[in-house]
């Protein structure tokens, strides 16, 4: 996997104000380069499940509970932006966690991706957590 759209990613996340990227506890995840195109990677931080997206090159990180009835977000089917859970059918922009469609009414967690200085992806989790 080249590093171009990684940077892009990495671009997103520095238009943030050097305050808001305060606001998040940064944990590095793996090497940019073994994340493959559509692949999804599953972990914890603090205490939170997380799946990561990978989606033409660009990175997106959503919380893996379901906010209608804790289904499990990360195995649904993605189209576009939009994943679709497998329980009851909601759907979600994984882009920022809102929520699109019913059941479920409330929006899941979303966290920032970026790519340090030694090429590994990194998830933030807010620091008020
Ligand atoms: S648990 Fe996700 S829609 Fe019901």
């Amino acid at each position: 996997m080249g590093l171009a759209k990684p940077v892009t990613a990495w671009l997103k996340m520095s238009e943030m104000t050097e305050k808001a990227q305060t606001a998040y506890r940064f944990y590095a995840i793996v090497p940019v380069g073994e994340v493959l195109e559509g692949e999804r990677l599953f972990f914890e931080l603090e205490g939170q499940p997380i799946v990561l997206f990978s989606i033409k090159n660009v990175f997106y990180a959503t919380g893996d509970v379901c906010s209608h009835d804790g289904g499990d977000i990360g195995q649904g089917e993605l189209e576009g932006f939009e994943i679709i859970c497998p329980r009851h059918g909601a759907r979600f922009d994984i882009r920022t966690g809102r929520v699109l469609q019913l059941p479920a009414v409330k929006d899941i967690p979303h966290y920032p991706v970026r790519v340090n200085e030694n090429g590994f992806l990194e998830v933030g989790i807010p620091t008020e957590n």
